[in-house]
């Protein structure tokens, strides 16, 4: 078997790079990919040397640029790739341009397309990755889904649930493994260890680099009046590339750095990071990886977004959405800092995103799909019988598994009075009520 791993981004490497471990311990054939989207070395370079994983095999260096002309580029590059190394499986992961160019090239070659992190929606269709996870999400032959709540998301728009893995997300698996590396290293980075953060009290890392945030001055502004106030804290903010040049043309980057509590890095290397976020008190931020890594290393988060596709956070109270409300945020902050219960609460929600096994599962299930021939894309050759959308309540004792080998269908969804359950071959759906194909 062959895999082909897509990536273009930070976040998609750290992400990818269990399974890209996963799959080098196994006896597979593996190629990786980058699109080159992010090609500063803080940006890439560094993040496959921080997570010890090999330099890719391809480099399509597509570079920045507005999303048709990127998307485009990277489809061109993508394509002659696969034709060359024709893998069984493309994995692309999340909601970037390159889930979205890698999904809609691998469909059209036939290739199978397994999402990583799929099923998550903002349902703020002016967000580009909620229409990258989308089209990837329509594309795709299997889904490794990080929590029940994602795998809904996709039952409610249609998807069968034949091809869902509840899989947790990998980026538990990277933060439980380097974190560790990185508390035994300590600070590498000059300007972290500069500014001596081990022994500096109220740390608030701050992160942000949304085009609906860093891209609208009026946004800016507020976040930026809410953090000269919020002087009690030492700031700590490793600075994205595109929100440093919005900064820059809005005039508004040295009004911040001037502020004495504030303290702008580069965007630094994942061990340093992680450690600087486990020694946080609040993580500020609009970034979609670092919700999930908060919750996961017991720091409440504070998020400036106004919706959320991580809302399993929110629910487990490890997370709010603050927008750029300057009040919302003092208030938010000022809570986390002084008032104990309320911060213990935040630090001790659950963690919705599994337990660190989340690549080991991905790969195991893609290791079965392959055996049982499934990633064999072919149009159909048997004459489709036919099928009837059913809805019933059942009455007897019997699991989802069961009843769909008695009744010869597919349960697609399934409630528990008024709440959504996710099928799982195990669930006992007696007394609830449910949807599902028959095939006659
Ligand atoms: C991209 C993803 C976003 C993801 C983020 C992770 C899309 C549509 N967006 O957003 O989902 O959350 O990555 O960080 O795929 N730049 C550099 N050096 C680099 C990379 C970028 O200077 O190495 C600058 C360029 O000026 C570029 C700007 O940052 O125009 C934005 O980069 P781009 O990759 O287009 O989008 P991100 O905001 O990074
Ligand atoms: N990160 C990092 N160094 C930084 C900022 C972030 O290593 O200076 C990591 C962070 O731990 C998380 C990921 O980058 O795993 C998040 O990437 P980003 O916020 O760029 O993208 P998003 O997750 O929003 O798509």
């Amino acid at each position: 078997m062959k895999i082909a791993t897509i990536l273009g981004t930070r976040p998609e490497i750290i992400k990818m790079a269990p399974i890209i471990d996963e799959i080098s311990k196994r006896d597979i054939d593996q190629i990786v990919l980058h699109t080159g989207q992010h090609y500063d070395e803080e940006m890439s370079d560094n993040f496959f040397r921080d997570l010890e994983i090999p330099t890719p095999d391809y480099n399509i260096h597509v570079g920045s640029g507005t999303h048709g002309k990127q998307t485009g580029l990277m489809m061109k590059g993508i394509e002659e790739v696969l034709l060359e190394e024709k893998p069984d499986i493309v994995l692309v992961q999340g909601d970037t341009n390159a889930v979205l160019a890698g999904a809609l090239v691998a469909s059209k070659l036939h290739i199978a397309i397994g999402h990583v992190e799929a099923g998550l929606r903002s349902f703020d269709m002016t967000m580009p990755e909620e229409v990258n996870r989308r089209a990837a999400d329509v594309t795709s032959t299997m889904y490794f889904i990080p929590t029940e709540e994602s795998a809904i998301n996709l039952l409610a728009e249609g998807f069968s649930r034949k091809n869902m893995f509840i899989t947790g997300n990998t980026v538990v698996d990277a933060c439980f493994r380097h974190l560790e590396i990185a508390q035994k290293r300590g600070f590498e980075e000059e300007s972290l260890r500069n500014l001596d953060i081990d022994n500096m009290d109220n740390i608030l890392t701050l992160t942000m680099h949304r085009a609906e945030n860093v891209d609208i001055k009026e946004r800016v502004i507020n976040i930026i009046d809410a953090l000269k106030e919020l002087s009690d804290m030492n700031i700590i903010f490793p600075i994205h590339p595109r929100t440093k040049h919005t900064l820059e043309n809005f005039g508004l980057f040295d009004e911040l750095n001037d502020l004495e509590h504030v303290h702008i890095v580069k965007p630094i290397g994942y061990l340093d990071f992680l450690l600087l976020t486990s020694k946080s008190t609040l993580i500020l931020t609009d970034s979609g990886g670092l919700q999930e890594e908060a919750i996961t290393l017991n720091v409440p988060a504070l998020t400036l977004r106004y919706n959320t596709e991580r809302p399993e956070t929110v629910t487990a109270g490890g997370n709010i959405l603050v927008g750029s409300d300057k009040d919302a945020i003092l208030e938010n902050a000022r809570k986390i800092l002084t008032d104990e219960e309320f911060a213990e609460k935040m630090k001790n929600a659950p963690n919705p995103y599994g337990r660190g096994d989340s690549a080991k599962s991905t790969v195991d299930a893609i290791e079965q799909y392959y055996e049982a021939g499934l990633l064999d894309i072919k149009a159909p050759e048997e004459v489709m019988s036919s099928f009837t959308r059913k809805m019933t309540t059942i009455t007897e004792d019997i699991t989802v598994k069961d009843f769909e080998e008695k009744e010869n269908a597919l349960i697609h969804m399934v409630f528990d009075g008024d709440k959504m359950r996710f099928p799982k071959d195990e669930l006992n759906i007696k007394g609830m009520m449910i949807t599902y194909d028959s095939r006659e």
